[in-house]
């Protein structure tokens, strides 16, 4: 039987390049996201270019545990298991602010999207992972070690979140990893932020000299939800150009 993969955010971007590999393999695919029009065109395309009928979608708000419950107990109705989860569902709320309240709405935006969204997900279907086998990734960032405010600091979160439950899963034979992508702009993530001067003086900084692709970061992924992996656990890979080089 086909492995069960759910990739959360698999609509666009990083995500959907995800879900595109992982389904290309021969994984069943359940894409998650809010955007229910989002997710079905998505789904179409992704049957369309592997040819198969593979990919299925939930819509989904993350940050909602009611709604993670109903949509984890959706996912394993009639006793299924997962094989792999990738938690990449996540965004940026950040932004300058000097009155307190408002600040204090912006951080928690970020945590609620980018840690919620991750830890509320992983505890629903933490019973029903694949055990020994199963694969939780998470996608952090750049950010994370070059810091950016509220967004970095959700998502370095994600780092010591991923430690523990590393640790926690490993007498299950489950591995826990993250991949911190680093510039990738051809995502909704950078719509309508990216000026030509932004793009260029991150360029300019990133040692290969150029962006990445969703593409490439998902190839990362796909190592890690792959059964050549199963030995690699709490770990950050970066995908970055060298921008930022290994620390944890
Ligand atoms: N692009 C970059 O340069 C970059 C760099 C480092 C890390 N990242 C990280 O990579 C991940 C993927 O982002 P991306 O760059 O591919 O941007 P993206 O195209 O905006 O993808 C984010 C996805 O997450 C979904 N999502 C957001 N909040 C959600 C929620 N509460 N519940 C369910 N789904 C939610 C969005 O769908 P809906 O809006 O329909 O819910 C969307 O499909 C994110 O975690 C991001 O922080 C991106």
């Amino acid at each position: 039987m086909a492995r069960l993969a759910i990739v959360t955010g698999g609509a666009t971007g990083i995500g959907k390049a995800i879900a595109h590999a992982l389904a290309g393999d021969g994984d069943r695919v359940v894409i998650l996201g809010r955007r229910a029009d989002a997710l079905e065109a998505a789904a179409a395309e992704l049957n369309k270019a592997t040819d198969a009928d593979r990919v299925g979608w939930r819509q989904v708000d993350l940050t909602r545990p009611d709604q993670v419950e109903a949509t984890a107990q959706a996912l394993v109705d009639g006793g299924r298991t997962v094989d792999v989860l990738v938690n990449n569902a996540g965004g940026i709320s950040s932004g300058p602010s000097d009155r307190l309240d408002e600040l204090a709405e912006l951080w928690r935006r970020d945590f609620d999207g980018n840690v919620l969204t991750t830890v509320l997900l992983t505890e629903a279907l933490r019973p029903y992972l694949r055990r020994p086998g199963g694969r939780v990734i998470a996608i952090s960032s750049v950010a994370a070690f070059r810091g950016a405010g509220s967004y970095g600091a959700a998502k370095a979160a994600l780092h010591a979140w991923m430690y523990g439950l590393s640790a926690e899963l490993a007498a299950d034979g489950v591995t826990v990893n993250v991949v911190a992508p680093g510039f990738i702009p051809d995502t909704r993530f950078w719509d309508g932020r990216l000026t030509q001067d932004m793009y260029d003086a991150r360029v300019g900084t990133i040692p290969m000299a150029r962006a990445g692709t969703p593409e490439e970061v998902a190839a990362a992924v796909r190592y890690l939800a792959g059964p050549d992996s199963g030995y690699t656990t709490g770990q950050i890979l970066q995908v970055n150009g060298g921008w930022v080089t290994g620390r944890g």
